[in-house]
């Protein structure tokens, strides 16, 4: 399913331009609790990552990016290649699922940011990351994750809206919400 919503990353990042309340909270994250090494699981374009690493530049800090899309991911390489020389030197970035990706080394700060985790809708799959991620957090180490609440006023105003729509766009908007509702509920 990812493959299909993130196949043109460029326009994932014209969607996000201007997005930085995020950027900014995770930046006050490291500020605050000083870890050395972090991990973003779904780290998508490096919106995040990138400007996470610039952070506490005279201290120790490693930041690991795992994204499951490729095209997101050659464009979080973009992103570090063309960034300042520290974080070229403090990130990386791999291929992976959130739910099972692994490694030896262990993690002071784990974050999933930008509602990514909804891309599972499964109780089970959201259960395996929340594993994996105890699984890589050191002793005392923090999840921290955000997701964005429906807002259901915003909701009905758009549905107030359908009758601005010229008849065909609107046609397809239900068409693909209902779409859309009959594939989650079949997971
Ligand atoms: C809303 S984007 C957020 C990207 C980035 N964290 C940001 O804040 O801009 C969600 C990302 O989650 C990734 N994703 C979805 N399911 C995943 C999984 N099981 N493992 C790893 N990444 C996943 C998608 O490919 C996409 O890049």
């Amino acid at each position: 399913m990812t493959d299909t919503i993130y196949r043109r990353p460029q326009d994932y990042e014209l969607e996000h331009r201007g997005d930085d309340d995020d950027v900014a909270f995770y930046g006050q994250l490291v500020e605050r609790f000083e870890p050395r090494r972090i991990l973003e699981l779904a780290c998508g374009s490096g919106r995040l990552t990138a400007p996470i690493a610039e952070r506490r530049p005279d201290a120790p800090l490693e930041v690991v990016g795992v994204e499951l899309s490729e095209s997101m991911l050659a464009l979080a390489h973009q992103r570090v290649g063309e960034a300042s020389e520290l974080v070229r030197q403090r990130v990386s970035l791999h291929k992976g699922d959130m739910r099972t990706w692994s490694s030896d080394r262990l993690f002071d700060l784990v974050i999933i940011g930008c509602s990514s985790i909804t891309h599972l809708l499964r109780l089970e799959d959201r259960l395996q990351v929340w594993r994996n991620a105890r699984r890589l957090l050191s002793p005392g180490g923090r999840l921290v994750i955000d997701v964005t609440m429906a807002d259901i006023r915003t909701f009905s105003a758009s549905l107030d809206r359908y009758d601005e729509m010229p008849s065909h766009l609107a046609e397809k908007v239900v068409a693909e919400h209902k779409k859309d509702t009959a594939d989650a509920a079949s997971h």
